[in-house]
């Protein structure tokens, strides 16, 4: 830094930079923010002082670059002196350049993707997921970008969900408990029982806060036809729905729909909730998908006159999401983990025939904010810069 002057008109002290340029930072936001021990506990990263004891026209009586232009000092009127490191403020600029920077940064970089993808399917190796931090980083990465990672070389045996849940935060518990076993075991004289498709679904859309990972690991397959899993990025369908048929997209990002699930087996659940198929954010990106035939409700809220249009814009977002072009088949092979997120990625289960022998899958969740968490401290801690 140059030079520090105060600037009564814009309530500022104005930073002259040395490699140039001139930001302001208000009197209000750096009182707020000193990094005094009184004002802030460094150790736990947490502010100290209340808000309600703020002066909110407080002005400093002295601004000005000590430490070779390494930090800012402040006094304030009643001769607190606040002190801040150059690159403390420069991370914190209020100019439209870095606030777009950072608004940048803050947007979750998505690469949608196709029915393509297959050819080239995100892996990562479970003995290295489970040991090597860097393994683990570049795995959730691809969960992050992609939302679909295949995980490879898990034993056959129920608890690696656990293990791989632990290493990245621990299990999401939900009414099922923190884990479900899905197992379909032949029954004696009935082999012509077929277990149906499920349809493209979301993952417990019943849920306010819905899973954000899901993890469905596979421990016996069935031996029949069938039984293969289909996956589709829901993102890059929704902007195709947006494109192709933008009455349907609007009907599906502003009719909210009952998702339910009521059982009268232990535990007893009602589970109620309601969301957008398609959600977006308020830039028009698509943030969460919600979608599934067994959760949604009988109860629409909409319209009369507006039941069959609705009919027609899940239909044609339906078609899309199955469309060869974007969805990607696999039949889960004993000892693999399917990661995807549980929030963009919808998946199904093809049929198939019980004559097949047992099948049986272990499935839990992990949340986003504990997984990004897991991220930005793994980035930190390997020292892998920003992408
Ligand atoms: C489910 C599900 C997948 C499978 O039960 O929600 O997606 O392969 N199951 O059985
Ligand atoms: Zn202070
Ligand atoms: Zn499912």
């Amino acid at each position: 830094m140059e030079r520090a002057t105060l600037d009564s008109s814009s309530e500022a002290v104005e930073v002259e930079w040395s490699a140039g340029g001139v930001d302001r930072f208000p009197y209000i936001w750096l009182r707020d923010n000193c990094q005094c021990a009184e004002c802030f506990q460094a150790d736990l990263n947490k502010r100290l002082v209340l808000t309600s004891e703020l002066d909110l026209d407080v002005a400093p009586v002295r601004a000005g670059v000590q430490d070779r232009g390494s930090s800012l000092y402040v006094t304030w009127p009643d001769g607190h002196r606040s002190q801040y490191d150059w690159q403390w403020l420069r991370d914190r600029c209020f100019s439209p350049r870095a606030r777009a920077d950072r608004e940048q940064r803050w947007r979750r970089k998505k690469q949608l993707w196709g029915a393509e993808l297959f050819t080239n399917l995100p892996t990562a190796d479970f003995p290295a997921l489970l040991t090597d931090d860097r393994a683990l980083y570049d795995f959730l990465f691809l969960l992050d970008t992609i939302g679909l990672v295949l995980v490879q070389n898990v034993p056959r045996q129920v608890g690696k969900f656990q293990e791989l849940a632990n290493r990245v935060a621990f299990p999401k518990m939900t009414f099922l408990g923190a884990e479900q076993m899905l197992k379909v075991k032949p029954i004696h004289g009935n082999f012509l029982l077929s277990t149906a498709p499920l349809g493209l679904h979301t993952d417990l859309a019943y849920y306010n806060y819905l899973p954000g990972v899901q993890m469905m690991h596979c421990i016996k397959q069935t031996e029949s036809e069938g039984g293969a899993s289909e996956l589709v990025d829901a993102f890059n369908a929704a902007y195709q729905l947006k494109q192709e048929n933008p009455d349907a997209f609007k009907l599906l990002t502003t009719v909210k729909v009952n998702f339910h699930r009521i059982g009268k087996a232990l535990p007893k659940h009602h589970m109620k909730e309601r969301h957008h198929i398609i959600s977006v954010s308020d830039k028009g990106e698509v943030q969460k998908v919600v979608c599934g035939k067994h959760s949604r409700d009988s109860v629409l809220d909409v319209p009369v006159d507006q039941v069959k249009p609705f009919y027609r814009a899940m239909r044609a977002f339906d078609t899309i999401l199955s469309h060869p072009k974007n969805c990607i088949r696999y039949k889960m092979k004993e000892g693999d983990m399917l990661a995807f997120d549980n929030l963009r990625i919808v998946h199904d289960r093809t049929a198939f025939s019980m004559a097949g022998g047992e099948r049986h899958l272990q499935v839990g969740y992990v949340d986003w904010d504990e997984t990004y968490s897991r991220m930005r401290v793994l980035q930190a801690e390997l020292g892998i810069q920003e992408e």
